[in-house]
């Protein structure tokens, strides 16, 4: 066994004795606790500098001075959270401090693109710079825990909050979340530029029948195991501090009434050690879902199966002590909640002084730096996703004469943040796609009409617009969904782009039959996009980028900047298709190689099975060549690895990013396996004419899942391999894991 170096070991003791320290505090505090006080702890209440869930009004100055409110949501700045917290410790018994919780979801002032976009960009690095950058800003406006990462699995586009996620793989949820984490919580948690990170929503919210929020979701344990857990394992591992207990019932046990998930599996399996909030009244409504007889019952199952705070329910602070006096709710249950948000408080300093996050200049030197402008502007690059390029009509040139922009998002400045954009300044500093435009044209080649509403059915706009798309050299359409369509409680049963927009992208399409036609598209969520890729030519999803967004699509659009991101979720030929991804499973009748020649298969009559997008997809204005893969060893063993590799040549005119994939795909198991399954990539940049060698390792922990008796482990046999640019392709390589 090798030593290791004498610092380490040191390092080690400093930080168990710092923890036994934290606990040794904890207890001797607890000690001086009342039942009700440790009641006091696992409440939570919002605060009024935003709403983000049904209003329940709540007196929390008294609350906080009887010791009835351990924290707070929805309460921000240096004053307001000063003033809050000053009352927490001057004026209740034992001047315990306020913890304050907010949804800094993607970004606080400086807007990142939506979580969707930002997973567009599979770059790590950038993704944990987000949030970083978010948490700077947060903790500098007094906020001390941010109600993310939001990493839900979902294949679900009809809901809403697949806008605010990483879209449907596992394995690509799983490194995000880590990346998260790592942004929000930095080294050291004691630094008042790191805040907690909450992993929400657990579990399985995403899998919403229907794609109507916060409906049913059943399925067998092995898909929990495999699918929508594997996630929040991974934000365990990262160190995450705090989970959130979810809306949605799961198999007939709502989630934050669920001993299963909460106990059996978060705490002895995983060993969690953080705390569990509930959603935004979670608790109490589980009386709708039919499974507590009253707020009495509610708070009686809440506590019990695990969650250790309720959010805004007001039924912890109302019916527990009755509950422990009537031997319904065990104290050391309470004992444990209370001394975890106790611990999580002293994690942050809080108890060495109260208002560590309090700091007047701070707050007004931090939002907004230059560096996190140019951050964001460079992270909304690349997370935007090339679907099509015809001819070559991107990127555009600056010399063009005229240049034609058409569309209700021409101008926007408030959708541009997306939905959850915590305190983003949605007219002031987020930058218009037409503001970006001045970066690049002068004022006499833009041409400019906005053509139509988002969602009204009001054509009047449609001659001007069709006027000077006739007199352009180039027509850019800039169209899609409006920020209230996505996020939460947003859920559509139609995925085409709303309202009038299509018409008129028809319109303009027949009034230039041959002039060249770019749609940038601001949406949440995967679009049916059937019709709009035989009218125009290229295609530019945007997401929704942010405060940057505009002159970041304007970089994109004039080639300063070569599109680089690649989706991470499917795009449907249509809503019927859904739910459609790319690792699903083959069937006994699988799907035809030529549609539709094929009788007793399983596809569709009148729609291919393949989906308009696949996961993975993205172009470049450049072009990059994949050589033959090769593999170290066609034969895997359990103590060995093999290495496959293949070599990456940019073939094309412009520098670029190529975000190369490994799948590999299992071909005979216990239980079925997925037809391909992402397990790696490697973001890698080419100058033109360049050539990099990608290798990944495989091992057999990359190969393990849970069969059909639940136990997490590998079997042999024959697994196919591919590198490649995306999940559209055929597997043409194997190698055998033997014993
Ligand atoms: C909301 C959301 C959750 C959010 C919480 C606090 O209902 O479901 O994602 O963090 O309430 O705002």
């Amino acid at each position: 066994m090798k030593l290791k170096p004498l610092y380490i070991v040191v390092i080690s003791c400093i930080q168990i004795s710092f923890a036994q320290n934290y606990e040794a505090k904890v207890d001797s505090l607890m000690q001086l606790m009342t039942l009700q006080e440790k009641i006091g702890q696992t409440t939570m209440y919002s605060g009024n500098w935003d709403q983000t869930g049904p209003f329940v009004g709540s007196d929390n100055g008294k609350y906080i001075r009887e010791g009835n409110m351990g924290a707070m949501l929805n309460a921000m700045s240096v004053k307001g959270t000063r003033d809050l917290q000053k009352i927490a410790v001057e004026e209740s018994r034992l001047g315990i401090p306020l913890l304050f919780g907010y949804d800094v979801i993607h970004g606080h002032r400086t807007i990142f693109p939506i979580n969707l976009g930002l997973s567009a960009s599979w770059d790590l690095k950038m993704i944990e710079e987000s949030s970083r950058i978010a948490a700077e800003e947060a903790s500098a406006e007094g906020i001390h825990w941010t109600f993310a990462p939001m990493i839900d699995v979902s294949r679900e586009p009809r809901w809403g909050r697949i806008s605010e996620g990483a879209g449907e793989d596992v394995y690509l949820n799983n490194r995000i979340a880590e990346a998260y984490v790592k942004g929000f919580q930095g080294d050291d948690l004691s630094k008042h530029n790191t805040i907690l990170a909450c992993a929400k929503h657990y579990v399985a919210y995403g899998a919403a029948q229907a794609g109507r929020d916060y409906h049913t979701t059943n399925m067998g344990e092995g898909e929990l195991r495999n699918v929508y857990l594997p996630p929040f394992k991974a934000a365990v591992n990262a160190g995450v501090e705090a989970f959130m207990s979810a809306f949605n019932e799961l198999n007939g046990v709502p989630t934050s009434g669920n001993k299963f998930t909460l106990r059996d599996i978060l705490r002895d399996e995983w060993k969690f050690d953080g705390f569990v909030v509930s959603d935004y009244t979670s608790i109490n409504e589980m009386i709708n879902h039919g499974f507590a007889k009253d707020s009495i019952d509610a708070a009686k199952i809440g506590m019990n199966a695990g969650v250790d705070m309720d959010m805004v329910g007001d039924v912890y602070r109302l019916h527990l002590q009755q509950l422990v006096e009537d031997g319904k709710v065990s104290e050391t249950y309470i004992n444990d909640a209370c001394k975890r948000i106790l611990m999580a408080k002293y994690k942050l300093g809080l108890f060495d002084d109260p208002y560590r996050y309090i700091d007047e200049k701070r707050e007004a030197t931090t939002k907004y730096r230059p560096e996190f402008l140019a951050k964001a502007q460079e992270i909304a690059s690349a997370s935007s996703v090339l679907l099509q390029n015809k001819n070559e009509t991107l990127p555009l040139s600056n010399t063009t004469n005229t240049i034609a922009f058409i569309g209700p998002l021409v101008k926007d400045k408030a959708d541009i943040l997306g939905n959850w954009a915590a305190k983003g300044d949605r007219y002031g500093k987020a930058i218009s796609i037409f503001e970006g435009l001045s970066a690049y044209l002068k004022p006499e080649q833009i041409l400019f009409a906005k053509g139509c509403d988002i969602l009204t059915d009001d054509e009047s706009g449609f001659e001007e617009a069709i006027k000077i798309s006739k007199q352009a050299d180039a027509i850019v359409l800039v169209m899609g969904e409006d920020h209230h369509m996505s996020g939460e409680a947003a859920s559509r049963t139609d995925l085409k782009i709303p309202g009038i927009q299509p018409k008129l992208i028809r319109k303009i399409r027949e009034a230039n039959l041959t002039k060249k036609i770019t749609l940038v598209l601001m949406n949440g969520r995967p679009l049916n996009l059937s019709k709009e890729v035989e009218l125009v030519d290229a295609i530019l999803e945007i997401w929704f980028p942010g405060t940057m967004g505009g002159a970041a699509t304007a970089d994109l659009l004039f080639g300063k900047v070569n599109p680089s991101g690649k989706l991470t979720v499917t795009f449907p030929r249509n809503v019927g298709q859904v739910p459609i991804y790319y690792n699903m499973k083959n069937t006994g009748r699988p799907i035809p190689e030529h549609w539709p020649k094929a009788d007793y298969k399983s596809n569709y009559i009148d729609v291919a099975n393949t989906p308009l997008f696949a996961f993975g997809h993205g172009l470049s204005y450049t072009s990059f060549k994949y050589s033959e893969l090769k593999l170290s060893s066609e034969t895997l063993t359990y103590s060995n690895a093999i290495e496959a590799s293949i070599e990456v040549s940019n073939t094309g005119k412009f520098d670029g990013y190529e975000i190369v994939q490994l799948y590999i795909h299992d071909k005979v198991g216990s239980v079925t396996r997925p037809v391909k399954e992402l397990k790696g990539f490697e973001k890698v940049f080419l100058k033109k004419g360049q050539t990099k060698t990608i290798t990944f390792t495989i091992t057999v922990e990359d190969l393990k899942f849970y069969n059909s008796e639940m136990t997490y482990g590998v079997e042999t046999g024959e697994f196919e391999i591919a590198i490649a640019p995306h999940s559209d392709f055929k597997f043409k390589h194997a190698f055998n894991l033997i014993d």
